[in-house]
């Protein structure tokens, strides 16, 4: 669904946000896209685990959790942080996969950098049989192709098109399908140049740009100005923005429309990819450091 956000810039510039956020209440936005035809491949090859990757709030392992227990897999979340082993009750993004059938292994952060590895991979293997490995964010070839049918025909009028960036996979498809006249804008939620070379994997073509200034110190950061943000985008749209991803976005790409870098009367498209339920999480977060917290409705 397209969704006209009802501010008024200078130089009508208009701004319309993509609801992929509403497509499935727990596997939200992106997530739906990238599991479609990883979902497909692991049935056809009669796998009967899903093995995925994630930090403690991560929206893939929430998805992949629900998506498993619809489908049908038995699911395992390899979980960035032994300290978590004995915190699943109190974080509600692991609760969630919990109470949705995932098994974790939690791992140290040295030992989760080595996730790509052969030997690694083999180690769980024998942990946890065979199955269907879905790298970390669910960005592999198959979630690429998924997120290439995020772009359909009612999105040819759009200029440039915008979404979060964290492992690429979702800039990689709506680069694949856009037209040769649209720009794709990608906003990077964490810090490092690395994330081209990725896109580069991809990417059929030129057509993009990663805008690196709205990551607000990194992965998971925030501060009161874009808390505060969030909230009155809210207030104003009635559309809920996530700290992590669309919110950095959707700041990003507001803070450059007041700085005249779009040409007037460009037609953006935001793309909302979800991530909502991540809230709760940020918000237990928030109230300890005695920060405002986000509001959902
Ligand atoms: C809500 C949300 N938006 C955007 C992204 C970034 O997508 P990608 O990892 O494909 O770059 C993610 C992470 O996967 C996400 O959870």
């Amino acid at each position: 669904m397209n969704q006209q956000i009802p501010i008024n810039f200078q130089h009508s510039i208009s701004l319309t946000i993509k609801r992929e956020d509403l497509n499935h209440p727990f596997i939200s936005g992106n997530k739906l896209r990238k599991l479609k035809y990883n979902l497909l491949q692991a049935k056809a090859e009669n796998k009967e685990t899903l093995l995925t990757f994630g930090g403690a709030f991560s929206n893939h392992i929430a998805a992949v959790a629900y998506a498993g227990k619809e489908q049908g897999f038995k699911t395992v979340g390899i979980i960035r942080g032994d300290e978590l082993f004995d915190k699943t009750e109190e974080n509600p993004t692991l609760r969630f996969a919990q109470e949705n059938g995932m098994k974790f292994e939690f791992v140290s952060r040295e030992d989760y950098r080595l996730k790509s590895e052969n030997q690694f991979i083999e180690k769980l293997k024998k942990k946890f049989g065979d199955f269907y490995l879905i790298p970390e964010g669910g960005t592999n070839e198959l979630a690429v192709k998924g997120c290439e049918e995020i772009l359909t025909e009612e999105g040819s009028v759009f200029d440039y098109v915008c979404c979060a960036v964290g492992t690429g996979g979702t800039i990689s498809g709506l680069i694949n399908s856009a037209l040769p006249n649209q720009k794709i804008l990608g906003f990077p939620a964490l810090k490092g140049d690395f994330l081209t070379d990725e896109i580069r994997i991809f990417a059929k073509k030129d057509n993009w740009n990663l805008i690196s200034d709205y990551h607000f110190g990194g992965y998971g950061k925030v501060n009161l100005e874009l808390i505060e943000f969030i909230n009155t985008f809210f207030e104003k749209t009635k559309v809920p923005l996530d700290p992590i991803y669309t919110g950095k976005m959707v700041f990003g790409v507001i803070d450059l429309i007041n700085k005249n870098y779009f040409p007037a009367h460009s037609k953006i498209l935001l793309i909302h990819t979800g991530g909502l339920q991540g809230i709760d999480g940020m918000n237990i977060k928030l109230k300890q450091k005695k920060l405002p917290i986000l509001k959902k409705q």
